[in-house]
């Protein structure tokens, strides 16, 4: 399950790369629209759940939960249901898995390994949350949320540096 699936893009991925079922979540209703024109040959179910509130899944139902560019943009309060959610729904041996821009980088690199300079959209969102990416990386949020709930935890640096992967498990 992906929570907070926005345009769609990574259930797109698992689909095309996994062929596995999968479910995305999402506070926004036109995001999922946009999700689901994406989607629309593929398995994949969408749900809009308002934030805050319970997702619609028996317990245990996920091997993997992902949760991409969504929780350093969030209040505590709203983190935390978030997390508390994932785990009710992943497997006793699952994984959530959160990718987070680390606001580290610069343009140039940015668009020598990822986008066209062309691509205004990427840089816009990219110095956009730049400071609330270094707030995240620096809090180490995730680190004291698994330590605080018995939970064990692994964070590494991917993307040339752009993304930090962070891993949860029971
Ligand atoms: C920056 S977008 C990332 C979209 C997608 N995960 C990606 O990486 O392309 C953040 C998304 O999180 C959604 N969102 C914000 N708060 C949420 C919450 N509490 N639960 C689920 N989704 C949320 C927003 O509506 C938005 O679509």
């Amino acid at each position: 399950m992906d929570i907070g699936t926005g345009s769609g893009k990574m259930l797109e991925i698992l689909f095309n790369e996994k062929n596995v079922y999968s479910a995305g979540t999402d506070t926004n209703k036109d995001m999922l629209k946009e999700a689901e024109e994406k989607l629309r040959n593929t398995s994949a179910k969408l749900h809009l759940i308002p934030a805050g509130e319970k997702l619609p899944f028996e317990k245990g139902s996920f091997d993997y939960v992902t949760v991409c560019s969504v929780l350093f943009h969030l209040k505590e309060k709203e983190i935390d249901h978030l997390l508390m959610g994932s785990l009710q729904v992943l497997k006793d041996a699952g994984r959530l898995i959160v990718l987070t821009p680390t606001g580290k980088g610069n343009m140039i690199k940015l668009s020598k390994n990822f986008f066209s300079l062309k691509n205004k959209s990427i840089f816009i969102w990219y110095r956009a949350t730049k400071k609330r990416a270094l707030i995240w990386s620096m809090n180490q949020y995730l680190k004291q949320f698994a330590a605080n709930n018995k939970l064990k935890y692994k964070s590494q640096i991917v993307m040339h540096g752009f993304a930090q992967l962070e891993i949860i498990s029971k």
